[in-house]
């Protein structure tokens, strides 16, 4: 068995689907994709997955470039899971050309709803006690079909998202920069460093016990539903108050909104940089 799944994930649904497949598949190594491409070679791994969260209707950034960056076996069987909730827009067609780039292909993809988790613009929704159990018997499946290194032909973007995007999501990406800039630490930090050892983008920093962000951020919120103290707080940034459009207004972190993380993953599990067949590996310092 040499097989190795690549993850990013804020909120935990990403990395409990790459947990769930690893164990249908027979195990796996699971390596966070906030790992320097060098360091963690797939040049011989025999099946290769991909498995993040859909953001703004394509993957991460961080993601896009690990994935330029990595060395894959041509001759592995490679898979991706894209977690979202209702627009997965071209993730896998960015993907599958990064792949195609290297000399191979994608051979499977399959989007996986879970549940939608930016608590930074509303609460977690469908409701996580019906939404969890659901995704945990889907990404079984999706691990069962893998398993037999099904090929599955992966979702596209719709003309319609196609012609939306310029419109709703390149503003935001425009200014994406200046997200950060809201955010805060409130006087209950206790500069435990979890934020920063959580954030999938290695974009927080300390500075006199308190966190700084560096503007690498892509919203994933884990600094925030993992802070053990709700210190983490957010105020909108001017650039987004001058957006001023239907999502925009949304923002705000309320003290009551709900900082829903996927309950089975807990800020040790995003600590852990790499876990060899689902046991611990090295944690990040
Ligand atoms: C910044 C951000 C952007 C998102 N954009 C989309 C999107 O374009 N389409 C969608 O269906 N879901 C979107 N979502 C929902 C996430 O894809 C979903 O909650 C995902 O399961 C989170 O994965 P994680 O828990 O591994 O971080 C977005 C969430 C965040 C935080």
């Amino acid at each position: 068995m040499n097989n190795v799944i690549f993850y990013f994930s804020g909120t935990g649904n990403s990395l409990r689907t790459a947990q769930i497949i690893a164990q249908e598949i027979g195990g796996a190594k699971l390596v966070s994709m906030r790992n320097n491409p060098a360091d963690v070679s797939a040049a011989d791994a025999e099946m290769i997955g991909f498995i993040c969260p859909v953001y703004e209707w394509d993957v991460p950034k961080a993601v896009k470039k690990f994935v330029a960056q990595l060395a894959v076996n041509p001759q592995a069987y490679t898979f991706m899971v894209a977690t979202y909730i209702a627009i997965h827009g071209r993730c896998f067609e960015t993907i599958s050309t990064a792949l195609h780039e290297k000399g191979t292909c994608l051979h499977f993809g399959k989007a996986l709803r879970c549940v939608a988790s930016q608590c930074i613009a509303y609460e977690p929704f469908p409701p996580v006690q019906i939404m969890v159990p659901l995704a945990e018997r889907n990404a079984q499946k999706i691990g069962k079909e893998i398993a037999v290194r099904r090929l599955r032909k992966y979702p596209v973007m719709s003309p319609i998202s196609k012609w939306l995007y310029p419109k709703m999501m390149t503003p935001f990406l425009n200014i994406q920069h200046e997200y950060d800039k809201g955010f805060y630490a409130s006087d209950a930090c206790i500069g435990c460093e979890v934020c920063r050892r959580v954030c999938p983008c290695k974009n927080i920093t300390f500075l006199n016990k308190r966190p700084v962000w560096n503007h690498s951020c892509e919203g994933c919120n884990a600094c925030v539903v993992y802070c053990p103290t709700k210190a983490v707080q957010f105020k909108t940034p001017d650039a987004y108050i001058k957006l001023n459009n239907v999502i925009t207004r949304r923002l705000g972190l309320p003290e009551k909104r709900t900082r829903y993380h996927n309950p089975y993953i807990t800020a040790a599990d995003l600590m852990r940089d790499s876990v060899e067949a689902l046991q611990t590996g090295v944690v990040l310092t």
